[in-house]
C-alpha cells in the first residue's frame, strides 16, 4: 500500500516538474532552491503517505476486529442455532417416538374397534337373520289371517244356515248308513243333499241338529246323529209291545263342526217306521259361524 502510493507520489513530483518546466520560460528560482522545495514537499509527501498507512492499519485492525467480533457473534448464533437445531432434533425425535406409540396404539384400537364392529355386524347379520325369519312368519301368518278374514266374510254372507227334512216312507239302514230324508221343507245354504242324507257344514261354526225318529209295534230302535262318523248323541227306544202304533222320539246335540264335514242322522236294529201321522225327520242351523 506505502509502495503504491510512493510510486503514485514520484510520478505526481514529475509531472508537477514537467509543468513547471513547461510553464517557466524565465525560472523564478535557482535550481537549488527548487531542488530544496521539491525535497520539503517530498518529504512531507512522504509523511503523509506514512500517516495515510497508519490510518490504514488502525482502520484495518478495526475492520479486522469487528470481522472478529461479527464472525464470534455468528459462531455463537450458528453455535445457538446448531443447539436449537439439535434440540429441535431431539424434540422432533420425542414427538416421533409419541406419534409412534400413538400411531400403534391408534392402530391397535382400530383393529379392536373393527373387530367388535366386525362381531356387531355379526350379530346384526344374525338378527336380520332371524327378522327376515320373523317376517316370513309373520306374512305367512297375516296371509293366514287375511284368508280367514276373507273366508269370514264369506261365511258372513252365507250365515244363514237352516236346514228341515225329513222321510214318510219305512226304511231300513245299516249302523254304517245315514237315513235319507228326501223331502225337504228348507235348505237354506244348501248344505243338505237329498240323494245323501248327508248335510255338510257350509261354513265352520256352533250348530243344532236334532232328530226325530218312529218305530212300529216293539220295534227296538237305536239311534244317533254322527258328525265325522263319531256320535254326538245317541240313544235306544223302544215302543211297548202293546201298542196299536207307531211310537216316536226326537233327540238333539250342539255340536262345533268344521267347514265341510258331514253330518247325518243314523236309526238301526229293526226297520224304521213312517206315514201318516209319524215322520222321520232331520233339522239344524248354524247357531254361530265360528
Ligand atoms: C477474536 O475474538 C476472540 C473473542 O473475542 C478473541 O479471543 C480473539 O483473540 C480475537 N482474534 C483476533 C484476531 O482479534
Ligand atoms: C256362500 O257360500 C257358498 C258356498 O260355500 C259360496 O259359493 C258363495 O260364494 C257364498 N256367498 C257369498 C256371497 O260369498
Ligand atoms: C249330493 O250328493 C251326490 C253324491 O255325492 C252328488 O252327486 C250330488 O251332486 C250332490 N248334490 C248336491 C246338490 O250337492
Amino acid at each position: 500500500m506505502a509502495l503504491f502510493w510512493l510510486i503514485k507520489g514520484i510520478f505526481f513530483v514529475g509531472l508537477i516538474c514537467k509543468l513547471s518546466l513547461a510553464f517557466s520560460v524565465e525560472p523564478k528560482y535557482t535550481k537549488f532552491q527548487f531542488e530544496e522545495q521539491l525535497l520539503e514537499k517530498l518529504i512531507r509527501f512522504e509523511m503523509y503517505i506514512e500517516k495515510l498507512e497508519k490510518d490504514n492499519k488502525i482502520l484495518i485492525a478495526n475492520s479486522m476486529a469487528t470481522i472478529n467480533t461479527t464472525k464470534y457473534e455468528m459462531d455463537k448464533e450458528l453455535n445457538n442455532f446448531v443447539e436449537s437445531k439439535s434440540e429441535i432434533q431431539k424434540l422432533l425425535a420425542d414427538n416421533l417416538n409419541k406419534a409412534n406409540e400413538m400411531n400403534t396404539a391408534f392402530a391397535d384400537n382400530l383393529k379392536n374397534t373393527k373387530q367388535e364392529i366386525q362381531k356387531e355386524l355379526d350379530t346384526i347379520t344374525g338378527e336380520q337373520t332371524s327378522i327376515k325369519d320373523d317376517i316370513n312368519g309373520l306374512t305367512g301368518q297375516i296371509d293366514q289371517i287375511s284368508s280367514y278374514v276373507a273366508e269370514r266374510k264369506t261365511n258372513k254372507d252365507n250365515t244363514t244356515i237352516v236346514f228341515n227334512v225329513y222321510a214318510d216312507s219305512p226304511q231300513t239302514r245299516s249302523k254304517s248308513e245315514p237315513i235319507i230324508f228326501d223331502h225337504i221343507r228348507q235348505n237354506k245354504g244348501d248344505g243338505y243333499n237329498a240323494s245323501t242324507g248327508i248335510f255338510t257344514a257350509p261354513v265352520a261354526g256352533i250348530y243344532q241338529f236334532n232328530g226325530h225318529l218312529c218305530t212300529n209295534k216293539a220295534g227296538d230302535l237305536e239311534y244317533a246323529i254322527y258328525a265325522s262318523n263319531v256320535y254326538i248323541v245317541k240313544g235306544e227306544f223302544r215302543a211297548a209291545s202293546d201298542s196299536d202304533d207307531e211310537k216316536c222320539t226326537s233327540f238333539g246335540a250342539s255340536h262345533y263342526v268344521q267347514t265341510g264335514e258331514d253330518v247325518s242322522v243314523r236309526g238301526y236294529r229293526v226297520g224304521l217306521d213312517a206315514g201318516g201321522d209319524d215322520l222321520l225327520s232331520f233339522s239344524g242351523a248354524l247357531i254361530k259361524a265360528l
